[in-house]
């Protein structure tokens, strides 16, 4: 038996990625940067066994689902193909956060794979290739394979399926201090997962061409508001930017909103207006909103949306870690 355990956090996305090459791959077609976080985390063990007869998937204590552990068996398969290993693998995942409602379970998920997959496998591959291995599956987990704030660019049309595209870390942990509130909204999945809403938006938004040329834009001026550690104005073109994709998502009927995630941006925005906090939210493919705020800021911040109407409960979370291997007793 080969075996290898790892932990990886979720991120956000200050910039977001949201449409797809029409190439296959599952390449992006807009620059992304997140910010991994500490806080949040999926634990996951891969142990290939020559005595299995099929690969086997248990996410949180079930076996997974037939459309979840044919998204696991892609990226065995190609580890697989990489490696020469021909058994068949136990993956087992748990994540202390609630899976597939928006809170970016599918980043850490597939980064905690990616590096145990290659591990147990005994492929010696860097952070790159883990990464690019990772943004095969999910596009995002590509991201949490590196610390703190970190870039995925954008595909390149007509690219061969083979080239890899890594994230790349763009700054550490400490680059600029701040506190990611998530406002969990809901403990429940998502009814429309993000490739299903970004294919519809691409195909049905009145808003999609509008989208795809912003995006690009709002991200290379993220990028210098992240160098000059300019905190106000990388939070409002991470709010710009959320709420740029979920404009072009609304428009072609995809609504991941709730009467919670309304509330939670009224909310933060009377933070901002009436209070001086800076505070600024950001959405991803579910309803909760994610606060960016100072730290100085976070306590009074936590006690406005803990107080916001639908909100069930609120995570901290900074900047944090990559994927990284682990030892036996954080085995799920
Ligand atoms: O990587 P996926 O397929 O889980 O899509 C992520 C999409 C967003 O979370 C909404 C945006 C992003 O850049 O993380």
């Amino acid at each position: 038996m080969s075996e290898a355990i790892a932990r990886a956090h979720p991120n956000v996305a200050l910039s977001k990625y949201w449409g797809k090459l029409p190439s296959p791959g599952n390449v992006p077609a807009v620059p992304s940067l997140s910010i991994t976080l500490e806080g949040l985390s999926t634990v996951t063990r891969v142990r290939f066994d020559a005595s299995r007869a099929d690969d086997r998937v248990v996410i949180g204590g079930r076996d997974a689902d037939a459309a979840a552990r044919a998204r696991v068996v892609a990226l065995l398969d190609r580890v697989r193909l990489a490696s020469g290993e021909s058994r068949r693998a136990e993956v087992v995942s748990r994540n202390d956060f609630p899976t597939a409602s928006g809170l970016a379970s599918s980043a850490s998920g597939f980064a905690a794979l990616a590096l145990a997959a290659v591990r147990a496998a005994g492929l010696d591959w860097d952070a790159s290739r883990v990464s690019d291995l990772a943004r095969r599956s999910s596009a995002s987990a590509a991201r949490s394979v590196f610390a703190g704030y970190v870039e995925l660019p954008a595909g390149a049309p007509g690219a061969s399926e083979a080239s890899l595209l890594p994230a790349r870390a763009l700054a550490g942990v400490d680059h600029m201090p701040l506190v990611v509130l998530v406002a969990v909204a809901t403990d429940e999945a998502k009814a429309v997962g993000s490739s299903e809403g970004m294919r519809e938006t691409l195909e049905r938004s009145p808003y999609a061409a509008a989208w795809l040329d912003e995006a690009p834009r709002l991200h290379a001026r993220l990028r210098e508001a992240l160098a000059a550690r300019d905190f106000r104005l990388v939070g409002e073109l991470a709010e710009s930017s959320a709420l740029a994709m979920h404009a072009s998502a609304i428009a072609a009927g995809i609504v991941y909103w709730t009467g919670a995630t309304i509330e939670t941006l009224a909310t933060v925005r009377k933070l901002r207006r009436d209070h001086g906090f800076g505070a600024y939210a950001s959405i991803d493919a579910g309803p909760h909103v994610k606060v960016l705020t100072r730290p100085a800021d976070a306590a009074g911040v936590r006690a406005a949306l803990e107080a916001a109407s639908g909100v069930r409960r609120v995570i901290e979370a900074r900047p944090g870690h990559g994927a990284r291997l682990v030892t036996v007793e954080d085995a799920p």
